[in-house]
């Protein structure tokens, strides 16, 4: 019998031991053992039984985290990876060779950046980038040699959101991979599956740890596609660890009541910045004045939990309202209990030059906001100060 996918987010698990445990327990092994010389033979031939081998293969608590990503995306198997990159790194070493275009929107995660412009084209991969708020000419990037569209929606910083119907739409008439990164959704807000995309993958590091202790990876997508990517993750190794995947399994039981949660405090925040004296502009995109409402409004069930805003002091205004800030933290994650805020001109985005920022949606005042789950009112006293000493000359 299958439940709602929130249900076996909570009620997937490993088959109960003779211990008769509630929780799930913990398979801190490295390898599995075999009755006898036959059996092991058996579950190393390739139609063999399908049983546990070695956990860089396959472990009960990888799986049970894989079940319930596969249950909540909507998919039909998934592979666990060790961080979000391992999982963008094994799906590109996968699905491309030599001589294959790829196109990506530009306002992606950093090192996926880094991927595909500096260690892609050393194996004869190129790319060509589309404006992910402005996608229109995307279908004219495609060329005979196209394998993979990529994206994030909404987009780190900028929250560009792009509509998943229309680009799964292409993907399937030009016979084109659609790979996204749902990272900052989760799939109790979006899922990109149903809506076109082939394969999902995440940083689970992010919302779906939600408490900022452990790394992961994880894809989802058809039988056929996972089997490809398991082959590869099996013999290169970049596998989840069983402790990593025993935590996320576990995160996954409160992942709908946090996000919503996340998304309240988020678009209440996202409403009182927007008649701040102080600021230019916010992004949330449940915002009606956010440039794709339309679609996020379409394709998402809230607005998640990230928010952005520019100070109208520019990058000076912006370390301001950093070194003011009393309880939220300063730190690169995102999608923890805790709000965390980051200033990406003076940190993350640093190395680009100006230009380069400003094409992905950076202005010199952004702030990005991973707003957390606490109570709401303190979240605003600490930013109202933090605003109030950034304005100051
Ligand atoms: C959208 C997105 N994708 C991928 C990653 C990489 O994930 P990890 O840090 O788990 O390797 C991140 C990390 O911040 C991210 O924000």
């Amino acid at each position: 019998m299958s439940y709602h996918p929130e249900t076996e987010a909570i009620r997937l698990q490993t088959t109960r031991t003779n211990e008769k445990e509630h929780s799930t327990p913990l398979f801190l092994t490295s390898s599995f053992v075999y009755e006898t010389a036959e059996e092991m033979a058996d579950a190393f031939s390739d139609n063999g039984p399908g049983v546990n081998i070695y956990s860089r293969f396959s472990n009960p608590g990888v799986d049970e985290f894989i079940a319930k990503m596969v249950a909540l995306e909507k998919a039909e198997n998934g592979i666990a990876t060790g961080t979000g990159m391992a999982a963008v790194f094994a799906t590109f070493m996968t699905f491309l060779k030599s001589g294959d275009h790829l196109i990506s929107a530009s306002a992606i995660f950093g090192s996926t950046h880094t991927l595909l412009t500096k260690y892609l084209p050393k194996w004869g991969i190129h790319h060509s980038y589309f404006d992910a708020a402005n996608p229109g000419n995307l279908e004219k990037l495609v060329q005979p040699n196209t394998k993979m569209i990529f994206l994030e929606t909404p987009s780190n910083p900028g929250l560009d959101i792009i509509d998943l119907e229309w680009v799964g739409r292409i993907c399937n008439e030009k016979n084109i991979l659609l790979v996204v990164d749902n990272c900052f959704a989760t799939p109790a807000v979006q899922q990109p599956i149903p809506l076109g995309a082939h394969l999902v993958l995440h940083s689970a590091t992010k919302f779906i740890d939600g408490q900022g202790r452990v790394l992961g990876g994880v894809v989802v997508g058809s039988k056929e596609l996972i089997h490809e990517l398991y082959l590869f993750v099996r013999n290169t190794g970049p596998s989840l660890s069983p402790f990593n995947a025993w935590v996320l399994s576990k995160s996954l039981e409160t992942l709908h009541i946090r996000m919503d949660k996340h998304a309240q405090n988020a678009f209440t925040l996202a409403k009182k910045l927007e008649n701040h004296t102080d600021i230019n502009f916010v992004r949330y995109p449940f915002l009606k004045s956010h440039p794709q409402y339309d679609i996020a409004i379409k394709q998402m069930s809230n607005g998640g939990g990230i928010v952005t805003f520019d100070l109208k002091g520019g990058i000076e205004a912006g370390r301001k309202f950093l070194n003011a800030l009393k309880m939220i933290s300063l730190t690169n994650n995102l999608g923890d209990t805790r709000t965390i805020a980051s200033h990406p001109a003076s940190t993350t985005h640093s190395k680009l030059n100006e230009e380069e920022r400003q094409s992905v949606g950076i202005t010199p005042g952004l702030i990005r906001i991973s707003v957390g789950l606490e109570y709401f009112d303190d979240i605003w006293a600490d930013i109202e100060q933090a605003l109030q000493a950034s304005a100051s000359k």
